[in-house]
């Protein structure tokens, strides 16, 4: 099949890949010149496993091809993926420039039925509103031509990107046309050969559906991370308790682990996008507002700790932070904890020594002008002349460290851990100080 996706970000380079490794005939289309000319170099503009072979593999058998020709890109496929951002407006809504801008770009140069398909995370409506961009500009060209607008939320997660979108949970295509419907069965049948697991609905449900999973995802997560407090406070272990609740099936094992808060360029966003739309349609989210504020709070746990250890004053401290991503295997910084942690450490006077495997380049873009932040090669060169270790990220390559190397590094053997990473009994045996979320011995 022919197909188009406009955006080739975290979504749509990894669709556009995905899709072409099954067969298809793939345009990615982008406004961004110097990421198509690295896509067309066989460069991958972002941190993603797996993605670079996709990409390579694909470009050289002329499967997959990257362009800034907007004429040429839209006429190319009969499937045209929209996969552009929607960040966050000043309110918290979520901005549709960018998705409308690239409906308008189709219907200015459509010559025949093409299937709009929207893949980046829009409220409910929005198709309504690309299907009438669509018409004003086929309008304003005299034209009136059939096309269809599909609802198809994309559920990938970063780090997992490309094995998510080759063995989907679920594929939700929202549609009230048949031939679309048809068309969009044929495209993911590669990915799901032995189970059906296309969910067909109307396309508002579609829509809905995106926010919907998002906004419980991150209230599980606020929920765990409150639990983790209070499990300090009355002498429990959240690492325990999470094992203890997970076994029960209706709440499962996944997604249940405190840590130093949510992240990434999602869950933040969406929840401020859904508590907007509530609030808009009369229906104030609750548990939503709730599950922000907690987030928020808990962004600045560590440093509460930091605090509470050294003093609110940190002029001629120096502290090891260990992990800057919002999330293991990615170079992703967007609403990272790990910028939280350092400004506020910062803002007390600290200096700080800060690694990540692949986030460097990345942390040191959005890090930019912030003072007293070092940035070095290694763990171990982190723990140089600190006086102690603040871990944000879990990276696999941090899970057993040289625990001696620690101990007799850091100028004061104490470890704030953000995501539970060790057994506070072994970092007792180390003579580590040990700090973590919802572990009793944090107190
Ligand atoms: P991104 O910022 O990585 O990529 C968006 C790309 O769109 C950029 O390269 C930008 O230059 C390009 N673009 C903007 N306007 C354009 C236009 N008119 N024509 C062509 N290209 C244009 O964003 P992302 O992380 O891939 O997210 C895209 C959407 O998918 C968002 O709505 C997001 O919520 C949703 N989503 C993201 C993820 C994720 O893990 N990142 C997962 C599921 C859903
Ligand atoms: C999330 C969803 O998991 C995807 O299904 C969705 O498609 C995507 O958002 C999106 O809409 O963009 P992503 O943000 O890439 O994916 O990463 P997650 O693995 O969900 O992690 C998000 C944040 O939650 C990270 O900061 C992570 O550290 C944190 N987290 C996750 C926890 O604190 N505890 C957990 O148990 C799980």
């Amino acid at each position: 099949m022919k197909i188009t996706v406009v955006g080739a970000g975290y979504v749509g380079l990894v669709t556009g890949a995905c899709l072409a490794e099954m067969g298809n005939h793939v345009v990615c289309l982008d406004v961004d010149e110097r990421k198509i000319a690295m896509l067309q170099r066989g460069e991958i503009p972002i941190h993603e496993p797996g993605l670079d072979a996709v990409v390579q593999r694909n470009a050289a058998a002329g499967r997959l091809q990257f362009t800034t020709d907007v004429a040429s890109a839209v006429g190319h496929g009969t499937l045209q993926f929209i996969g552009v951002g929607t960040p966050p407006d000043e309110d918290g809504s979520a901005d549709l420039q960018y998705v409308l801008a690239a409906a308008r770009n189709i219907g200015r140069h459509m010559t025949d039925y093409k299937v709009i398909v929207d893949k980046s995370t829009v409220p409910v409506g929005t198709a309504d509103k690309v299907r009438a961009a669509v018409r004003e500009e086929l309008a304003a060209r005299g034209l009136s031509m059939d096309y269809a607008v599909v609802s198809n939320p994309e559920f990938l997660k970063e780090g997992a990107a490309v094995d998510d979108f080759m063995r989907p949970d679920r594929v939700v295509v929202g549609s009230d046309d048949e031939r679309a419907t048809l068309l969009m069965r044929a495209v993911y049948a590669p990915f799901m050969r032995n189970h059906d697991k296309l969910i067909v609905m109307d396309v508002r449900s579609a829509e809905f559906t995106k926010y919907a999973a998002n906004a419980m995802l991150a209230t599980r997560i606020s929920f765990m991370n409150e639990l983790a407090l209070l499990a300090e406070r009355v002498g429990a272990d959240i690492e325990l308790v999470r094992k203890g609740i997970g076994s029960d099936p209706r709440i499962g094992t996944h997604f249940l682990y405190a840590g130093a808060g949510y992240g990434g360029s999602c869950f933040p966003k969406d929840v401020k996008a859904l508590i907007h739309i509530g609030a808009d349609n009369g229906v104030p989210l609750q548990v939503l507002n709730a599950v922000e504020a907690a987030n928020e709070r808990q962004k600045h746990v560590l440093v509460e700790r930091v605090v509470a250890r050294f003093g609110e004053d940190l002029t001629g401290r120096t502290l090891a932070v260990w992990g800057l991503a919002f999330k293991p295997n990615t170079d992703d910084m967007r609403e990272a904890p790990s910028r939280v942690v350092i400004a506020e450490l910062v803002k007390r006077g600290a200096k700080i020594r800060a690694y990540d495997p692949v986030a460097m380049h990345e942390a040191q873009r959005v890090l930019e002008g912030v003072p007293g932040v070092t940035f070095v090669t290694g763990q171990q060169a982190a723990l140089e002349g600190a006086d102690a270790l603040l871990i944000v990220t879990e990276w696999k390559e941090f899970r057993n460290p040289d625990f001696e190397f620690i101990k007799a590094t850091l100028k004061q053997p104490v470890v704030f851990d953000g995501r539970n990473l060790y057994e506070p009994a072994l970092m007792k045996a180390f003579g580590i100080e040990y700090l973590a979320i919802g572990r009793a011995a944090a107190l």
